[in-house]
């Protein structure tokens, strides 16, 4: 490849991931000054300070209208729509918002996954929707809308601490997405409607409900190794370890299994299932090290991911919406960002085709 591969997209204020030291900065905050320690509002109001209020507690007011404002779409919820997978659904009902530039429309846009999906976990089920809660924060109304109860301290924690941790990370694909529709002046939710889509995908955000099927695979920390090394010998890929720029742990991973630890700490998760999971964390490391020696395979954020969602009580087709829930701060941040470049990322393909004759 040449160094087409290398070319800078975009110039960003928002985050910068370094992969070879493992070190996520977002808005000049180093991840693990946010994650656990600064609340999803807080974090909004860093990557947005010229869309958003300023302060953490406007924009939780901002955002519980705004969630109120998505909730009506909820209405409008059809047999059609609920036969479709969660990611899907909700890729359909975003579709239905407003588009535009202004600040009305970023809000639902960063609103709207959070009452959208714990609406479509529970219609699908055949349940009735609970509406949001204007006196609650995001995280925390998510989870209420979720269950229909209040949600203990702990749960709330640890959601907020997921949302803030992949609220942004760079020009992932999803992100890129998003910058490209925006640079077209399509608006926001243009925007966030195409990275939803390109989050979707396994090798990006639809990882994680495949690392809790590969967890009940192994059943046992006992039959980890001998599980992971069948499927690595099939050639097969183990759901969230690898990263195309990580060189070193994703420090994402970290920030989760510190949130998850809390949690277990205090009785908010299946202890044997932390258990589990560590003991397939090290077997796959160790048979990826063995099977890629030049290639560092670590952990990344999807394999925590999915064992703090599971603990909140998502089902896992829901993963990539809480996903879309936290990252849309991201993409709106980054859609806002390339509209005041003005200009349009148009990059070149280089041409490999048969010669004109
Ligand atoms: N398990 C087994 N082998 C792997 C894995 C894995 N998880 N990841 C990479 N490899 C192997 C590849 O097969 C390849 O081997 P080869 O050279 O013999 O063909 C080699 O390592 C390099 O792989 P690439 O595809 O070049 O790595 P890339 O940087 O393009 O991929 C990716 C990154 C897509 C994340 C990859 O590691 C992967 O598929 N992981 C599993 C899916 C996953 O966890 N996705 C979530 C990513 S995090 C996020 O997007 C939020």
């Amino acid at each position: 490849m040449s160094g087409l591969d290398d070319i800078i997209a975009a110039e960003t204020r928002l985050s910068e991931v370094d992969g070879l030291n493992g070190r996520l900065v977002i808005c000049g905050h180093s991840l693990d000054a946010l994650a656990g320690q600064r609340s999803f509002e807080s974090v909004l109001a860093l990557l947005l300070p010229d869309v958003l209020s300023s302060s953490e507690e406007a924009v939780r007011a901002e955002l519980a209208q705004a969630r109120l404002r998505a909730f009506r779409e909820v209405a409008r919820l059809d047999t059609d729509l609920l036969s479709l997978s969660l990611t899907e659904a909700l890729r359909a009902l975003m579709a239905r918002l407003p588009d535009g530039e202004d600040k009305s429309v970023a809000l639902l846009q960063i609103a709207a996954p959070a009452a959208f999906v714990p609406a479509l976990i529970r219609a699908k089920a055949g349940r009735k929707p609970i509406p949001p809660h204007t006196g609650r924060s995001h995280a925390a109304d998510m989870l209420a809308m979720l269950t229909g109860d209040q949600p203990g301290e702990e749960h709330i924690s640890a959601l907020d601490t997921y949302l803030v941790t992949v609220s942004d990370h760079g020009l992932n694909a999803s992100t890129f997405t998003a910058r490209v529709v925006a640079s077209t002046r399509a608006g926001y939710a243009s925007a966030v409607l195409a990275a939803l889509g390109a989050l979707k995908g396994p090798l990006h955000g639809g990882a994680p409900g495949p690392v809790l099927d590969m967890l009940d695979a192994v059943a046992t920390p006992d039959n980890a190794t001998a599980w992971v090394a069948g499927e690595i010998s099939r050639g097969e890929r183990l759901m969230g370890f690898g990263h195309r720029i990580y060189r070193v742990r994703d420090p994402r991973a970290d920030a989760l299994k510190s949130a998850l630890g809390r949690l277990s700490a205090v009785g908010g998760m299946d202890a044997s299932r932390l258990a589990l999971a560590e003991a397939v964390e090290r077997a796959a490391l160790a048979a990826l090290r063995a099977a890629k020696p030049d290639r560092v395979l670590e952990t990344n954020v999807e394999f925590f991911t999915a064992l703090l969602l599971e603990a909140l009580g998502f089902p896992r087709d829901a993963f990539t919406g809480v996903f879309a829930a936290g990252r849309v701060g991201g993409w709106v941040a980054h859609a806002h960002e390339q509209i005041q470049t003005g200009r349009l990322i148009r990059p070149q393909s280089r041409y490999v085709g048969p010669k004109a004759a």
